[in-house]
């Protein structure tokens, strides 16, 4: 896998000796973790042909079977204070829906905040954390795991997720996973390069991706659930919602869960 992979990747590309392959692992993004603790470079790659404890936004699972989909987390070491990172996960999904364009021939949406979607069904997620260096307040790194099914039918979807979830394959494209692994690593390198320097740029092609815009939703925060209307992404990737008693509320993707007015999306 790792081979056809960087046969993928134009010579030269800066991260090309940085992408590590395992069979089976718990999380790239547990690993990654350990691996950033332990001082490894700025676009360093980790790949999986199937997780065993993949993990999800707000706690929850990432189901990650042998050989349907990529799973990968690439860490990165952006010199600046959290607070101008705030777009990270608006823009790795962006760059996501180029890598899946560019392998697969379709763009897929967003759902606010980091799924993404194709014909109202998850076709993957993006989990991005984020570690500060106390003494200077600086990030130290930054995690961006992302898991994308890519051969899935639906019958290998456990029961509760098959209304839910969806494949590269189920949604008509004839995939190979190295090429779009490979698509996955151009495209976060290009998302790297204009990170810092173009975030108006990248927060308004993730507006333009983002389906959940104009959208009535249902806002979740642990008990507490509210009704409104989705009305725009503020530049720090904030949902803004017009709730039915009025109010405009922005939320952020760390403390709610937002569902479509009739179902997932
Ligand atoms: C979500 O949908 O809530 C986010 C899913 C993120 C899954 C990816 S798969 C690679 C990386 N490793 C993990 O444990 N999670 C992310």
């Amino acid at each position: 896998m790792l081979k056809s992979i960087l046969a993928h990747l134009p010579a030269g590309f800066p991260w090309k000796d940085r992408i590590v392959y395992f069979d089976t692992i718990d999380s790239t993004n547990t690993r990654a973790k350990a691996l950033a603790q332990e001082g490894a470079p700025h676009g360093t790659i980790l790949i999986a042909g199937q997780q065993t404890a993949g993990r999800g936004r707000l706690g929850r699972t990432f189901q990650s079977p042998g050989n349907m989909g990529v799973y990968l987390s690439v860490i990165l070491r952006p010199e600046c204070p959290p607070e101008q990172l705030m777009h990270l996960t608006c823009a790795a999904a962006v760059a996501m829906c180029d890598a899946v364009e560019e392998a697969a021939g379709f763009r897929p949406g967003l759902k606010w905040t980091n799924d993404l979607v194709v014909g109202k069904k998850k076709l993957g997620g993006i989990l991005t954390e984020l570690s500060v260096a106390p003494h200077t307040g600086l990030v130290l790194y930054a995690i961006i795991g992302i898991g994308i099914n890519c051969s899935q039918t639906p019958a290998d979807f456990p029961p509760e997720l098959q209304d839910m979830a969806t494949s590269l394959s189920a949604a008509g494209a004839s995939i190979d996973r190295a090429a779009v692994a490979a698509a996955m690593i151009r495209a976060l390198h290009r998302m790297d390069i204009a990170l810092l320097t173009k975030k108006d740029m990248l927060m308004d092609a993730y507006r333009t991706d983002c389906i959940t815009l104009g959208q009535d939703v249902v806002v979740l925060r642990g008990e507490e659930t509210h009704y409104g209307k989705a009305l725009s992404v503020d530049d720090d990737g904030g949902l803004v919602v017009a709730l039915r008693d009025g109010e405009t509320k922005t939320v952020t993707s760390g403390e709610v869960s937002v569902r479509g007015m009739y179902g997932y999306v």
